[in-house]
C-alpha cells in the first residue's frame, strides 16, 4: 500500500490548479442512466471514486469513453468523458461494487425512474457514522415506489405507468437523498416539490445539467426544489463545477504553513463560510481572476470556533482540515461536528504529531501548540487523511501517512500540486 512522506517546515508559494468536484462529478455521472443519448462531462477529476463509479455504470450498460486532455502548461489533466446508456442491461447494483462507495447507491433513482425497478445493495463508504438510507426509502415511496429490504438489498419498484410526482419534505437535510429524489422526479408523471432540500452547490450543478438534458427543475440552491416531470431526457454537455472541498483544503494548508498561493480555476463564493473562518484565523484571502489568493505572512494563527452545518454553513468535509490548522493556533478553539456522529478519527492521529485535543460529545477542544513534530500516522477516511497531510506540512521533521488509498479517492495529484508550491511531499510505492 502506498504511503506519503512529508518533510514539514516549508512555506507554500505558487499556484495550485483546482480540479472538478468529486461530489458533483459522481451524481452527474449517475444522471447518464436517465437518457439513451450521450451525456458529456468536462472537467471530470481523475480519482479512485470516479473510476469505481465508471465500473458500476458499465455494469448497468453505460458505454464510457474518456478523452484525456492536457490543460495549461502543468501536468494537470482535466478529462472529458462521454457516457452513453442506450439501454439499461442490468437493474441490479451488487454488493461487491456498491459496498466500496456510498454514492453508488444513488443509481437507485435513475434506474427506478427509467426502468421502473432497481435492486441495489445497501451502501458502504467512509466509516464516518452509521449513514442510514431511510430518507431515500421514504422519499421514493412518496413518488409511489414500493421499497422492500431483502438480504442486504433494496428492491424498488415503481407503480404501473411509472413514478408519480408528489410533495415531500425531508425531515433532515441530505445531499444524496436530494440528488436521488431530484433525478427520479425528472421522469415522474406530474410535479414534485421537495421541501428541506440540500442547498449544496453540487445539487445546483446536477439540476443545471439535468435542465440541459431537458428536465424542468426550478429552485435548486434553495430549500424548495420543484420538478415538473417530462417523458424523456436527451443528451447534453456539461462542465463539472470546481471542487470547493479541495479548494478549502489547500487554502487551509497555506494558512497552516504560511506563504502565498493562487488557487486557480475555482470560485471563492463556493466556500464563503470557510473563507470567513480562514480570515478570522488570520489568512489574507482576496479574489483574483479565475480564483483567489490565500496568504499568511508574519502573523500567527488565531483560534476560531466552527460548527459544521449543511450548506451554506461550514462544511463537514472541511472539519478535519480546519482542526489540523487549529492545532497550531495561538489559543483554544472548538470544532463541533453536527452532520456525522463519528467524524473525529483524525483526533488521535493529530495527537501523534503533538496536537492537544480533547473530545466532549460532538465537540473537540483544541489547545494550540507552538510546534508539531513529524510522526508515522494512519489515514482513516478521505478528509481525515488530508488533515494529517496539512499538519505534516507544518510539523518539524518527517511525517509518514499510510493508507493513502483514502486520499486517492478524493484528491487529484495531491503530491504534485503541493510539491509545485515548495512542499516536500513524496509518494512511496510499496
Ligand atoms: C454527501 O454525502 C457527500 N458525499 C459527503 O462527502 C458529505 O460529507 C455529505 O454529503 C454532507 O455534506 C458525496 O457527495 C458523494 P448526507 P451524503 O446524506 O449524501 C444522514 C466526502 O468526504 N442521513 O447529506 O451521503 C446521514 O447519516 C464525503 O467527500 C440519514 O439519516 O450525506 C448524515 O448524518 C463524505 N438518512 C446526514 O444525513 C439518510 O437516508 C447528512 O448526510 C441519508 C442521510
Amino acid at each position: 500500500m502506498d504511503r506519503i512522506r512529508i518533510v514539514g517546515g516549508n512555506r507554500l508559494n505558487g499556484t495550485i490548479p483546482i480540479s472538478g468536484a468529486k461530489n458533483a462529478a459522481l451524481p452527474l455521472m449517475i444522471a447518464s442512466l436517465l437518457t439513451s443519448d450521450t451525456l458529456t462531462l468536462e472537467n471530470v477529476p481523475h480519482l479512485a471514486d470516479v473510476e469505481q463509479l465508471m465500473r458500476i455504470l458499465g455494469n448497468h450498460g453505460v458505454d464510457i469513453s474518456v478523452n484525456g486532455r492536457r490543460e495549461r502548461q502543468s501536468e494537470v489533466y482535466s478529462r472529458t468523458i462521454h457516457f452513453t446508456c442506450r439501454t439499461i442491461v442490468d437493474t441490479t447494483a451488487p454488493y461487491d461494487l456498491v459496498s466500496k462507495m456510498r454514492a453508488s447507491f444513488w443509481v437507485i433513482g435513475p434506474l427506478l425512474a427509467r426502468e421502473g425497478k432497481a435492486r441495489v445493495s445497501l451502501p458502504g463508504g467512509c466509516a464516518i457514522g452509521t449513514r442510514p438510507v431511510d430518507l431515500f426509502i421514504e422519499s421514493l415511496q412518496a413518488l409511489g415506489a414500493d421499497m422492500e429490504i431483502d438480504g442486504g438489498y433494496i428492491n424498488a419498484t415503481a407503480p404501473k405507468g411509472g413514478l408519480v410526482g408528489a410533495s415531500y419534505t425531508f425531515p433532515k437535510v441530505s445531499v444524496g437523498a436530494t440528488h436521488v429524489l431530484m433525478m427520479a422526479a425528472t421522469l415522474a408523471r406530474g410535479t414534485t416539490v421537495i421541501g428541506n432540500a440540500a442547498r449544496e452547490p453540487e445539487v445546483v450543478d446536477l439540476a443545471t445539467c439535468l435542465n440541459s438534458m431537458g428536465a424542468r427543475i426550478t429552485g435548486a440552491g434553495t430549500s424548495t426544489i420543484t420538478i415538473e416531470g417530462v417523458s424523456s431526457l436527451s443528451g447534453a454537455r456539461h462542465r463539472v463545477l470546481p471542487d470547493r472541498i479541495e479548494t478549502g483544503t489547500y487554502a487551509m494548508a497555506v494558512a497552516m504553513t504560511g506563504g502565498d498561493v493562487i488557487l486557480e480555476d475555482t470560485d471563492i463564493h463556493l466556500l464563503d463560510n470557510a473563507v470567513e473562518a480562514l480570515r478570522r484565523a488570520g489568512a489574507t484571502i482576496e479574489p483574483v481572476e479565475r480564483g483567489f489568493r490565500v496568504a499568511r505572512n508574519g502573523n500567527g494563527i488565531k483560534p476560531v470556533d466552527v460548527v459544521t452545518e449543511p450548506y451554506p454553513g461550514f462544511p463537514t468535509d472541511l472539519q478535519a482540515q480546519f482542526m489540523g490548522l487549529m492545532t497550531r493556533a495561538e489559543g483554544v478553539s472548538h470544532v463541533t461536528e453536527t452532520i456525522f456522529e463519528n467524524r473525529f478519527m483524525h483526533v488521535q492521529e493529530l495527537a501523534r504529531l503533538g496536537a492537544k485535543i480533547s473530545l466532549s460529545g460532538q465537540t473537540a477542544r483544541i489547545e494550540g501548540v507552538e510546534q508539531l513534530r513529524g510522526a508515522p500516522v494512519m489515514a482513516t477516511d478521505l478528509r481525515a487523511s488530508v488533515s494529517l497531510v496539512i499538519a505534516g506540512l507544518a510539523a518539524e521533521g518527517e511525517t509518514m501517512v499510510s493508507r493513502v488509498y483514502h486520499l486517492d479517492r478524493g484528491f487529484e495529484r495531491l503530491e504534485e500540486k503541493l510539491t509545485r508550491c515548495g512542499a516536500i511531499v513524496e509518494r512511496i510505492r510499496d
